[in-house]
């Protein structure tokens, strides 16, 4: 079996994606490990990280080796770790979450993953996170939470993180807005999004992930 690299950082087998194994011999949440011309690789499963369904469904990966990336709602790394492997040891991602109990394994994570820095803050609290991160340019952000205000998260943390012209990738969660048809909710939130940021792409996660849009954009 032959991997390809098709974004940076990211191969594929022509069926599955993979990123380089940060960590040598370590999984983060039972993935196979496979290897590739002596070298260590990490199947990203796109039914339990949006931004790997996102890949399958066609959507590119802006993130480059040694970036500096802001990532709302990290959980316990699961997406991240994947993350971690495309910037390596010069990149550096901030993991917020709001859960302390979630953070504990992300905290873990980061033990041994050095380019990876948990934050247990809640992302509405945009005032404290950047008294805390004052002076980092990110170069890419992503959200994944699954609240009824989820694009105003967005919305104010771009505001205050990222700069014109930057990526960012929301995954939107229709029923954790409201019970009207998600077809609708997913169109309304696209056109918020709208005012801030240049839609380059978007893509509905079936059959990875039920009624979840993601959107990549562009800060205008
Ligand atoms: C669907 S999970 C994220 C999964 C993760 N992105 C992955 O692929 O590995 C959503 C996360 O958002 C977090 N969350 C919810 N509300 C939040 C808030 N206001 N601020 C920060 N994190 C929040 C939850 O604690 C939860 O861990």
């Amino acid at each position: 079996m032959k991997l390809k690299q098709i974004f940076d950082g990211i191969y594929s087998d022509g069926r599955k994606n993979y990123t380089e194994n940060l960590v040598k011999g370590k999984k983060v949440y039972g993935e196979k490990l496979l290897t590739f011309k002596g070298k260590e690789f990490r199947e990203w499963n796109p039914f339990r990280s949006k931004f790997g369904a996102g890949l399958k469904k066609g959507i590119p990966s802006p993130i480059k080796q040694g970036q500096n990336i802001l990532y709302l709602g990290a959980a316990e790394g699961t997406t991240i770790s994947h993350i971690s492997d495309i910037v390596k040891e010069k990149g550096m991602i901030i993991g917020i979450d709001i859960s302390a109990r979630v953070m504990q394994k992300l905290v873990e994570l980061s033990e041994e993953r050095e380019n990876l820095i948990p934050y247990l803050v809640d992302a509405n609290k945009t005032d404290e996170t950047k008294k805390e991160l004052n002076n980092v340019e990110f170069d890419f952000m992503f959200q994944d939470i699954s609240q009824k205000n989820q694009t105003d998260i967005f919305l104010n943390n771009a505001k205050v993180f990222l700069k014109k012209g930057k990526p960012a990738m929301i995954s939107i969660k229709a029923r954790s807005i409201s019970q009207k048809s998600s077809a609708k909710i997913l169109q309304e939130e696209k056109q918020k999004l709208e005012k801030e940021f240049i839609v380059k792409q978007s893509a509905f996660l079936e059959p990875f992930q039920k009624d979840h849009l993601l959107v990549y954009c562009e800060k205008k």
